[in-house]
């Protein structure tokens, strides 16, 4: 049989893509299970949680577990861990109290978002150190770009508690994403191996937390065409969201039937990854980049708020911090700079506003996941140029059972 001589864009970091789930873990003899005996345990917050996933899944390669307080202050003021790799969000295990945490021993980390607490990781425990509340709430404002309480993601980050434990991880699971979302969740060698099969080395990434609305479509199309992609993978955010957020398993639907209608056969994978929303906008597009590089992409998109939340980024920030020479010379993976989309009613169909130029406000409907969100809580109907009809329906099924 002839080897398979497809080549994949590198993980990130450029070496070869490596996991932290026990059994793949290139440190496992470290958790030999002679020391996982008599450790003390910790029930690890919600955040440190979604962390470990991701580490187990592959996603955050080439990062081997907790960064420290050093590797915390430094990614917060430079975007560069003391190592001098690039990374844009802390990923930490904050706690209130490590009580009885011994620096030198190991940790078993318990789940929070399973009965039971079950054992979601080992930990090897090299420092625990404490921050002053206001150093976090500077460390809030370098990644969020803002420490007001009222934005949802710095609102989970001080709600943390402020005890850091670093170390390397090994994950036992991938908490409840497999049992809840068998079809759609995945690791990133897992999409690897998908694109193998499939001998597509370049592929764009589309990262959402929405059902899709016309705007996503069209971009995803737009993106596969100008990039001359084999494919798109269109990967969405399992975890959690912020109130009044779209669900994963009605967004899993929604999307799945867009793709089944409206796509051509075989040029879309659905995906998911289990993490939670930060909406820490330009920051979280970077480490968005890296999830995909990891997952074998080799470009993806980043258009209008990515990211994020009310007013607290300007529309195309996330597009801008990839131009800073430190973010785009670590990456290997490129950035599909979308422009604003939307439904041109003299051409009724979706464009990007720039491509057209003969056009003036008025000629366009707006199309963004609020806006849909906010016509569906009113019980309005979703107009064609806003959503497939097909997407709408199982949308407004939804939003009728809240409403009742
Ligand atoms: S996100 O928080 O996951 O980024 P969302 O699912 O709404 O939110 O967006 C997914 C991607 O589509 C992001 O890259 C976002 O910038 C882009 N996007 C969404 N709506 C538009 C639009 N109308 N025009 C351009 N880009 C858009």
């Amino acid at each position: 049989m002839l080897e398979n001589s497809v080549k994949l864009i590198s993980a990130y970091g450029g070496g070869e893509l490596f996991s932290c789930l026990e059994n793949d873990s290139i440190h496992a003899s470290l958790f030999h299970p002679s020391k996982q005996n008599g450790v003390e345990s910790v029930l690890v917050g919600p955040a440190a949680a979604a962390n470990l996933v991701m580490l187990g899944a592959g996603y955050f390669c080439p990062l081997k577990g907790f960064h420290d307080k050093k590797d915390s202050f430094s990614i917060c003021d430079e975007m560069k861990m003391t190592n001098g790799l690039m990374w844009p969000i802390p990923v930490l295990n904050l706690v209130e109290s490590a009580d009885g945490v011994k620096v030198g021993g190991y940790l078993a980390l318990k789940d929070p978002n399973q009965v039971g607490h079950p054992i979601l990781a080992y930990q090897k425990v090299d420092s625990v150190e404490s921050f002053t509340d206001s150093e976090m709430e500077t460390m809030a404002t370098k990644i969020y770009g803002t420490s007001d309480k009222r934005h949802p993601g710095v609102a989970n980050f001080l709600s943390q508690g402020n005890v850091l434990i670093a170390g390397e991880v090994v994950v036992k699971n991938y908490s409840f994403y497999e049992e809840l979302f068998p079809k759609t969740f995945q690791t990133a060698p897992q999409i690897r191996a998908k694109f193998l099969e499939r001998n597509w080395t370049k592929v764009v990434a589309f990262q959402t937390r929405n059902p899709m609305h016309r705007a996503h479509e069209e971009l995803c199309k737009i993106a596969k065409e100008r990039v001359g992609a084999d494919g798109v993978l269109i990967h969405m955010l399992l975890g959690k969201l912020k109130e009044g957020d779209i669900p994963a398993d009605v967004r899993d639907s929604a999307i799945r039937k867009m793709v089944e209608i409206y796509f051509e056969p075989n040029t879309v994978i659905v995906s998911g990854y289990g993490f939670d929303m930060l909406y820490a906008g330009p920051r979280e597009a970077v480490l968005h980049s890296i999830i995909r590089q990891n997952a074998g992409c080799t470009h993806l998109i980043v258009g209008r708020d990515h990211a994020g939340v009310g007013d607290y980024y300007s529309p195309f920030e996330a597009q801008e911090i990839f131009h800073s020479e430190n973010v785009c010379n670590a990456l290997e993976i490129e950035i599909f700079e979308a422009d604003h989309t939307a439904y041109s009613k003299k051409l009724k169909k979706v464009v990007m506003m720039k491509d057209a130029i003969d056009h003036s406000p008025g000629d366009f409907v707006l199309l963004s996941g609020s806006r849909v969100r906010e016509l569906l809580q009113q019980g309005r109907h979703l107009p064609p140029e806003f959503a497939r009809p097909e997407v709408a329906k199982i949308l407004m099924d939804y939003y009728q059972g809240l409403i009742g």
